[in-house]
């Protein structure tokens, strides 16, 4: 059966163009590192959530590159690629992709476990291996130990975006009522314990104490602060809020790193597009 390609609108071109900007700053400086001193430096791109490969653009209706072309298409290469895609057609058609490539290793199956069990292992600090992830799901699957052993590894930096419609719309409901169970499981999975409960709510604004929804902005930071604090990031970028056309904002996407060069970099890439975007 064929695959079946998203219709994508400007905010998903805005971060595919971040991507391929940060991609090839990379993919720059870790190559003249190992040319500088470091000969067995090799640099990894992950794309834990990497979708098939190509989208429509719904401002061109054109064929565009979805983030695992970028990646093979980014010079100076990296020394590997890894795609994970949950959906068979669309690992399927990544293998297409890769061809007889024996630098791009495809995995059809859940991203969480893959990157824990297979890929994170490739990318140790201590053999001088650093890799470059994004986690790019559609809602919030994500597990913390993916987030906080990326941290702690210190050799990977990662994009991730954080779905702040999903938990808006399913968990953070304004009728408590009609928050959906396993949702709320999810967050807790994704945010690694309950305490995005205490984020969530405040208490001391009105008279009775009943539990206020706080801002967006409130929430994120305390998401961005648990990177730092909690996953072990040194570095974690304000996001870029992705919005739709009425100004809601679909997520958050953050950079974390251990590196001061690599934040650097992406604060002046994300200034260029929110002037662009008239942020
Ligand atoms: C937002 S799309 C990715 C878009 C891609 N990063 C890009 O910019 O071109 C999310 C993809 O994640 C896949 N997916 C969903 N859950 C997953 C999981 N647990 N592990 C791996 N892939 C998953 C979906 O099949 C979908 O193709």
């Amino acid at each position: 059966m064929a695959v079946e390609y998203d219709e994508i609108g400007i905010w998903s071109e805005v971060k595919l163009a971040i991507i391929r900007e940060y991609a090839s700053a990379y993919s720059r400086i870790l190559e003249s590192q190992r040319g500088k001193s470091l000969p067995k430096l090799r640099w990894l791109y992950v794309d834990a959530y990497a979708g098939p490969g190509f989208h429509l653009s719904r401002t061109t209706k054109e064929m565009v590159d979805g983030s695992p072309q970028i990646a093979l298409k980014t010079i100076p290469p990296f020394s590997e690629y890894h795609f994970i895609d949950a959906d068979p057609k669309r690992a399927e058609q990544l293998r297409g992709i890769a061809g007889t490539r024996e630098d791009v290793y495809i995995y059809g199956a859940d991203c969480n476990q893959i990157l824990l069990d297979k890929v994170f292992p490739r990318a140790k600090y201590s053999d001088y291996h650093r890799a470059l992830c994004l986690l790019d799901p559609y809602n919030i699957n994500l597990k913390w130990e993916v987030i906080e052993t990326a941290g702690k590894m210190e050799s990977v930096e990662i994009f991730l975006n954080f779905m702040i419609m999903d938990i808006n719309r399913n968990v953070l409901t304004k009728n408590p009522d009609k928050a959906i169970q396993s949702k709320k499981e999810q967050l807790t999975r994704l945010w690694g314990d309950e305490s995005w409960i205490a984020a969530a709510y405040d208490t001391t604004g009105n008279l009775f104490g009943d539990p206020e929804k706080v801002s967006n902005e409130r929430f994120e930071a305390a998401w961005r602060e648990r990177l730092k604090t909690k996953a072990g990031f040194k570095f974690v970028s304000k996001p870029m809020p992705m919005k739709t056309k009425t100004n809601s904002v679909i997520y958050y996407l953050y950079f974390a790193s251990q590196k001061e060069a690599g934040m650097d970099v992406v604060t002046d890439i994300f200034n260029k597009y929110r002037r662009k975007q008239g942020l």
